[in-house]
């Protein structure tokens, strides 16, 4: 699974022995992220909601997300530090834009922090406008969250094709 719009990354499931990495990068850029064992959890979920992205046997990002009837909810999106600026984000953003349209959803949301200005510019040039403002959401840092929603109804595939 070569992704078109990240050249050198191969996308798929993670597994057990992904876990360690991917928590290894959710502590260097998360202030109260996910610990191993919700990543773990995730796993034991078994719906194939948690992607990585490897390059060289090394584990560059990662996507968690979850598909429900009416809403699709992006839960962790990640790309380590010296694998930014490759693509990589909106690729993975990309997989659960498609998973969400082709499970029926009528909207993808996503919390962000407020003052993650990459994230915040991957998320507005997939097309995601900002619905609300939850305050002190992350309880680790106090910092706010914008609530963000795309709709999937009735519009042209764009990023999420
Ligand atoms: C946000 C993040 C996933 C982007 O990953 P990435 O692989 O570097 O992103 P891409 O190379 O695919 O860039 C896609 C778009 O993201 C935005 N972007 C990425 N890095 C940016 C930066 N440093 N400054 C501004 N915009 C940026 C741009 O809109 C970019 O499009 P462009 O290249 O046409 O300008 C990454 O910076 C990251 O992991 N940040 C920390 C974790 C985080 O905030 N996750 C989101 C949680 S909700």
């Amino acid at each position: 699974m070569t992704p078109e719009g990240a050249p050198g990354f191969i996308i798929r499931p993670a597994a057990r022995e992904d876990v360690p990495s991917v928590a290894a990068i959710e502590s260097r850029v998360f202030v109260g992220g996910w610990s191993p064992v919700m990543f773990e959890m995730e796993l034991e979920a078994g719906d194939g909601y948690f992607l990585v992205a490897e390059t060289g046997g090394v584990i560059a990002g990662y996507v968690v997300y979850r598909l429900n009837p009416e809403e699709a909810w992006l839960l962790e999106l990640a790309v380590s530090p010296e694998f930014r600026r490759k693509g990589l984000g909106r690729e993975l953003l990309r997989r659960f834009i498609s998973a969400a349209r082709e499970s029926g959803a009528r909207q993808a949301i996503l919390e962000v922090r407020t003052g993650s200005a990459p994230a915040i510019s991957l998320y507005e040039n997939a097309g995601f406008q900002r619905m609300g403002m939850r305050r002190n959401y992350y309880s680790a840092t106090g910092e706010d969250a914008y609530v963000m929603g795309l709709n999937l109804v009735g519009q042209a595939a764009g990023v999420g094709g």
